[in-house]
């Protein structure tokens, strides 16, 4: 289940209700699937081939729909980074900086970890969304952010979008952030 770190005061924050009832006030959707659905082997695979991608969308096929029914999203696919990922360093480089988009940014984790970095309110600052397996979150468009990875630098998640061009990154040149 995702807990919150909130970096200004150290503060955080655990269980699935304090963490959705948090999220809600930052206007960040928080959901959970169920990550069992998926056949053991695939919940601990992180190199897929197509077919695997493609089992794990029509397993979590119900969810997404519903999903996308809700918010508008018309596309989906499946995104898995490990360190087989080829120039991961490079990549998770140009991932950790603050941006926005002028769409919302959709990941449902189906497998492994990855840490979602945020501009709240003003009275919150910065705070780190930790998620797992079956936790699922959209950062609101136009709100500052980037993701990485957890120690395991590994993740398997279901990305959803309404349309594949909102999702280009913009630069946010924030001097309040403050990296680690
Ligand atoms: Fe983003």
């Amino acid at each position: 289940m995702a807990e919150i770190h909130i970096r200004n005061t150290g503060e955080r924050i655990s269980g699935e209700e304090n963490v959705r009832a948090f999220l809600d006030r930052q206007e960040v959707l928080y959901e959970h699937w169920n990550p069992t659905k998926l056949p053991a082997d695939i919940q601990e695979k992180f190199i897929l081939s197509d077919e695997e991608k493609a089992q794990i969308l029509s397993t979590f096929d119900e969810e997404i729909r519903d999903l996308a029914k809700r918010r508008g999203y018309q596309t989906w696919d499946i995104i898995a980074l490990s360190d087989a990922t080829p120039n991961l360093d490079e990549l998770l480089k140009k991932f950790e900086q603050v941006h926005t988009h002028t769409e919302d940014e959709v990941r449902a984790i189906t497998a492994g970890k990855g840490i979602f970095i945020i501009k709240g309110s003003d009275d919150v600052g910065y705070f780190n969304v930790e998620l797992e397996a079956g936790d699922v979150i959209s950062v609101p468009e136009h709100k500052p952010h980037f993701f990485t990875l957890m120690d395991n630098r590994q993740i398997v998640a279901v990305r959803l979008f309404i349309e594949t061009e909102g999702w280009i990154a913009h630069p946010f040149e924030d001097p309040t952030f403050q990296k680690a």
